[in-house]
This record gives structure tokens, sequence and C-alpha cells, in this order.
């Protein structure tokens, strides 16, 4: 069976990644990471995707201030690696009409809880669990979705829920939730390159 090709952004550490790099090599999945492709030169993600040999591009304003043309640059970049799915991992800039157009129904978000709750824009990094606590929820976990034009809005693909405890502080319950993100994202993945979860027509 041909491994499904997946081409990665993401703007930091990159712990998500490192799980998605993890399960391919492993073959837990048929699935394999073909390029990672930064806004931040310095990121932890493109580190980690050299250390794996994997292609790793830092394409940012800076090359093209324009948000359109580096749209096109970064679907340039998954064309010529023949990319089927793109997974954002932490990718800290929204992409617009025309990178979504080229990858439709094939851009897959991870967000760290219970969408539609707590997303949407501002939505981000501990603003999330510093809300979740705020609203005295008792759960929370992750989703993992679609891409739409809309901030964490599109098509949920998979949730996992964990429990927010008494004494839970942002930090301590963005752990459990990044816990169960390296866990969700590489199954979901795999579930795409079985069939198992079908997306929709990217027509
Ligand atoms: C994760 O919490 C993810 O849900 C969010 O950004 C964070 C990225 O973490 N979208 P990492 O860079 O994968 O460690």
């Amino acid at each position: 069976m041909k491994k499904l090709r997946v081409g990665v952004l993401a703007s930091h550490g990159g712990t998500n990644l490192q799980s998605i790099i993890d399960s391919c090599q492993s073959n837990s999945i048929s699935a394999q990471v073909v390029v990672v492709i930064s806004n931040n030169s310095d990121s932890g993600a493109l580190k980690r995707a050299k250390k794996h040999g994997i292609d790793a591009v830092h394409l940012s304003n800076k090359h093209f201030p324009d948000d359109t043309d580096l749209d096109n640059a970064i679907v340039k970049i998954l064309r010529e690696h023949d990319v089927d799915v793109v997974c954002l991992a932490g990718y800290m800039k929204k992409r617009g009409a025309n990178f979504l157009r080229a990858y439709k129904n094939r851009v897959l978000n991870i967000h760290p809880a219970l969408l539609p709750k707590f997303g949407g824009k501002g939505f981000f990094g501990t603003r999330v669990h510093e809300a979740v606590l705020a609203a005295g929820e008792k759960e929370s976990g992750v989703t993992v979705h679609l891409v739409d034009e809309q901030y964490d809005h599109g098509r949920i693909l998979a949730q996992r829920k964990v429990p927010v405890l008494p004494d839970d502080t942002p930090e301590t319950l963005a752990a459990r939730v990044l816990k169960e993100e390296h866990k969700i994202y590489s199954e979901v993945i795999g579930k795409i390159a079985t069939g198992e979860i079908r997306l929709p027509s990217s027509r």
C-alpha cells in the first residue's frame, strides 16, 4: 500500500510533529512526513525535521511579504513533495484562500480543547487552558479537524476528552492535553491512510 504523504506546517517546538514522525518511522501508521514548513527559522520543528532527514523549509513573510504570494510558495513546495495531506501542528499563521483551495479538505489542524468550545481567533497556547479553567469546566480535551476559512471551524475528525482536576493550572492542564495530542494526531493520520476516515471530496 502506498504510504500517505504528509506535509507538516509548524511554528514552534514541534512535539506534535515529533509524535507523527515517530508513528511513521515505527510503521504504526502507513504514512511518511515528506516535508516540514515553518514560518520560524529557529523553530524546534525545523530542527526535528532535519534530524530525521526530512526536507525542512523556512518560508515566511520575510521571503514573501504578500500573504497570497506566500500561500502560493507554500503550495508549490507541498506539490513538489507530492503531499496528500497537510497537517498544521502549532502553525501560528492563518493561511489564505489559495492555500485552502489547493488542498481543499486535505488540511488538518489540532486544537487543544473540545471544539467548538474554546476555539476561534485568540484561542491559542496557554490562553485556551486559562479560558477552560476560568469557565470552571470539568473536562477539556483535544480536537483534530479539517481547516476551512474560519479559525478552528472545519469538520471535526476526532476528539478525545481529558479531565480537568481541581488543582489544575494552565500548565498542568496543557501537559495532560498535549499527551493526548501526541496520540490522537497520528491515529487520525493512520485512519486516513487506511480509509477508515474518509475525507470529503477535494474538488
Ligand atoms: C499544541 O498544543 C497544538 O494543539 C496547538 O499548538 C501546540 C503545538 O505544540 N495547535 P507543539 O509545537 O507540537 O509542541
